[in-house]
């Protein structure tokens, strides 16, 4: 399995690559890469290429990576559909034989897929800041029809008589409703916050939603239930309620209807966010579970942990079960790995009584018992979306651009632990990926495997490299004064980090992250590739833009922002709204130890509440208005509620 390919050369020369488990390299990639050395923690993953390709390289004109996320099987199992986010498209694979058949380029990056009922339809969630849901002919991969929708659409949802659409806005905040005959969207309806995935419940009466970050002010002054929720909507009637998930739960991912239509299953992370993380086994940071949820009830009734006693299942992600509804699978992207359960062990007594996270208690992590769950390994990294049909589990596998193929057995037992595990094999979308430093970057912040017993990775906290919405007790800056989880969006651009600045560089805070969070040493050599990665992050466009520009009243904002009289430019000078100083702006609270906190950047501040360093504010408009951030002295009183209106979408536009 692992033989290492014909190295080449940088241009310089120098061997400066890796190449983690090599088998098929092909001539053309092979020209690119670096030289070679086999890293044994990936030895796993067979028939893989991963190659880094040095910095200074000229980029391929082809698309770098293809980045599959989503999958979608025909009725009849003979065609594939891929959703390859990074290259723009969606890629008709034909089973059983593996071999791509057709690359149909979509507008945007396609996150996920549904097929209409009768399977003639492929309808395509195609995230951009003006998204599309596209339909298009499922055979001949020919466009039918391209409706406008929201902020980076993701997880196309069709009613039974394939009449109505619905798409999660995740940036909007929202969920479209998509008259597929008319070929428009005729209604918008409120998430909570960054609708990631949707499915529909009791006979398409319910539309589930599962929101991916919690909204809650964090500061010590508050007690009140933090978590992600599920937003069920009434399909009829359009009315909406939110189901919070358990205390803490964040960085949801995954939604799946069981067979009955009456419970749903949810992957997220449950953050032990009011403890000192001073150790990560037993679950003691996050915990990674699947949340039950009884739909006629509105209730979550139980949220079992994938973990094992000593070693974590982190990051889950897709979730699905066989169509009779006796197996569940989930995808552990931070792990590497598929998770296997009956589905009576996981609504049974003994899941409940045994795998459930005790939060707020010690020891936080019951599992008395024997985990429920089989654990397999998967060829390839980074599994994300998954799809069942009959007897066959499909992951995509998002940093091998591949797709793992699992044999999936009767019962979970049958399958045997991870020792046993056999994947069928795994289907190349596109020749082998080099990677750059900068993605190479990107698997290792979402690989968990580098963490002590594998129970989180970087991205348990800072999902897409942003925040879980949490505030932490890091003790770097001492303990009992928590902090909100920072965004590393520009992080490297703006020293020093930390909201009190006690590390110099993002680069030193990366190193100590390891060290303190994930209680591991890499070699210097992945933390610089994460330090790549990070630097090359790009700010998503607002959502508050429109048309890509300032709306009327952001540039009413703007001219505030700037004005000598609120003068918020001081410290927050454009282009990265930050002097990288430290004030003390009033913030401190009851646990502080400092009144100065560094000024952060406010681009894609939108995106990043609750505000301040203890996260206090859970909408920009409290900040400023009740917080009077910036405008003390009286100068709160000066400004109209409508200026400060503008000044709220200034900044959120950002
Ligand atoms: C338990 C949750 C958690 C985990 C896991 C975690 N972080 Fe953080 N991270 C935080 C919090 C909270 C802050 C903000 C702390 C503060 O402001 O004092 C932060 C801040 C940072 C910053 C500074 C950003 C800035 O602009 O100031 C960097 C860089 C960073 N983390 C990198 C990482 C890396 C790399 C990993 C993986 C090795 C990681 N983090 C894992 C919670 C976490
Ligand atoms: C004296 C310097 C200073 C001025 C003037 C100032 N800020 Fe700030 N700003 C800061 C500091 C320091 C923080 C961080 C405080 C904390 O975390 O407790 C901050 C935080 C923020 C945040 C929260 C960001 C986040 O990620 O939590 C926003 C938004 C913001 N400022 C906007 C503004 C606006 C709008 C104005 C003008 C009305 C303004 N600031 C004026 C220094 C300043």
């Amino acid at each position: 399995m692992s033989q290492a390919p014909t190295a080449s050369h940088t241009l310089d020369g120098s061997p400066c690559g890796h190449i983690l488990a090599a088998s098929a390299v092909s001539g053309g990639r092979a020209a690119r890469l670096a030289a070679f050395a086999l890293l044994p923690a990936f030895a796993l993953l067979p028939a893989f290429a991963v190659a880094i390709v040095a910095m200074a390289e000229t980029p391929p004109a082809e698309p770098m990576y293809l980045g599959p996320s989503a999958l979608a099987v025909s009725n009849d199992e003979t065609t594939l559909y891929v959703a390859c986010t990074d290259a723009g498209q969606v890629a008709w694979v034909g089973l059983p034989e593996g071999v791509v058949a057709r690359r149909v380029d979509v507008p945007g990056e396609p996150t996920g897929l549904a097929l209409a009922p009768g399977g003639n339809r492929l309808l395509v969630a195609c995230a951009a800041p003006e998204s599309k849901l596209l339909v298009l002919d499922a055979g001949t991969g020919e466009r039918l029809a391209a409706i406008p929708a929201g902020h980076t659409a993701m997880s196309p949802v069709v009613s039974e008589d394939g009449r109505w659409a619905y798409l999660c806005n995740r940036f909007s905040n929202d969920v479209s409703v998509i008259d597929l005959e008319a070929g428009r969207e005729t209604a918008r309806l409120p998430a909570v916050r960054e609708p990631v995935a949707a499915a529909l419940a009791m006979d398409g009466q319910t539309l589930l939603v599962a929101n991916h970050l919690p909204l809650a002010r964090l500061d010590p002054e508050y007690t009140g239930h933090v978590a992600a929720a599920v937003t069920a909507i009434d399909t009829r009637t359009h009315d909406t309620t939110t189901i919070p998930l358990a205390h803490g739960a964040h960085s949801a991912r995954g939604l799946h209807v069981l067979p009955g239509g009456r419970l749903a299953l949810v992957t997220h992370l449950v953050g032990n966010f009011e403890e000192t993380p001073f150790r990560v086994d037993m679950g003691w940071i996050n915990v990674n579970v699947v949340s039950v949820v009884d739909v006629p009830r509105g209730t979550v009734t139980r949220t079992i942990g994938l973990d094992e006693r000593m070693l974590g299942a982190a990051n889950p992600w897709g979730v699905a079960s066989t169509p009779d509804g006796a197996l569940v699978c989930v995808a552990l992207a931070g792990s590497g790995e598929l998770s296997l359960i009956d589905a009576p062990d996981l609504l049974g007594e003994f899941a409940r009584l045994s795998m459930q996270p005790l939060m707020r208690a010690w020891p936080t992590y019951v599992s008395l018992g024997e985990s429920l769950w089989r654990r397999h390994a998967l060829p390839g990294a980074g599994p994300r979306g998954l799809a069942v049909a009959g007897s066959k589990g499909y992951v995509a596998q998002y940093f091998t651009d591949s797709v793992a193929v699992f044999a999936l057995p009767e019962r979970a037992e049958e399958a045997g632990g991870s020792e046993a595990a056999a994947p069928v094999r795994s289907i190349a979308l596109g020749p082998a990926p080099v990677l750059t430093p900068q993605r190479w970057g990107e698997m290792l912040f979402n690989d968990a495997t580098l963490c002590y017993q594998h129970w989180q990775s970087c991205a348990s906290c800072h999902p897409d490299a942003r925040m879980d919405a949490l505030n932490w007790d890091l003790m770097n800056d001492g303990i009992g004064n928590f902090k909100n989880t920072k965004s590393l969006l520009l992080a490297h651009q703006t020293p020093p980090s930390m909201a009190e600045g006690v590390r110099a560089t993002a680069e030193a805070a990366v190193r100590a992250g390891f060290v303190h969070i994930l209680f591991s040493e890499p070699p210097e050599e992945k933390t610089a590739a994460i330090d790549a990665y990070l630097k090359a992050l790009q700010p998503v466009p607002s959502p508050h833009l429109v048309g890509g520009r300032l709306s009327p009243a952001a540039r009413r904002g703007r001219e505030l922002f700037h004005s000598e009289a609120v003068a918020c430019h001081v410290c927050h000078p454009a282009p990265l709204y930050t002097d990288s100083k430290k004030y003390d702006v009033g913030s401190r609270n009851s646990q502080d130890r400092t009144d100065e906190f560094v000024t952060p950047t406010l681009i894609e501040v939108w995106r990043t509440a609750p505000y301040l360093h203890d996260g206090r504010y859970p909408t920009m408009h409290e900040l400023l208005d009740e917080g009077k951030h910036g405008l003390s002295g009286g100068r709160r009183e000066m400004l109209t509620d409508r200026q400060i209106d503008d000044l709220v979408e200034f900044v959120l536009s950002l």
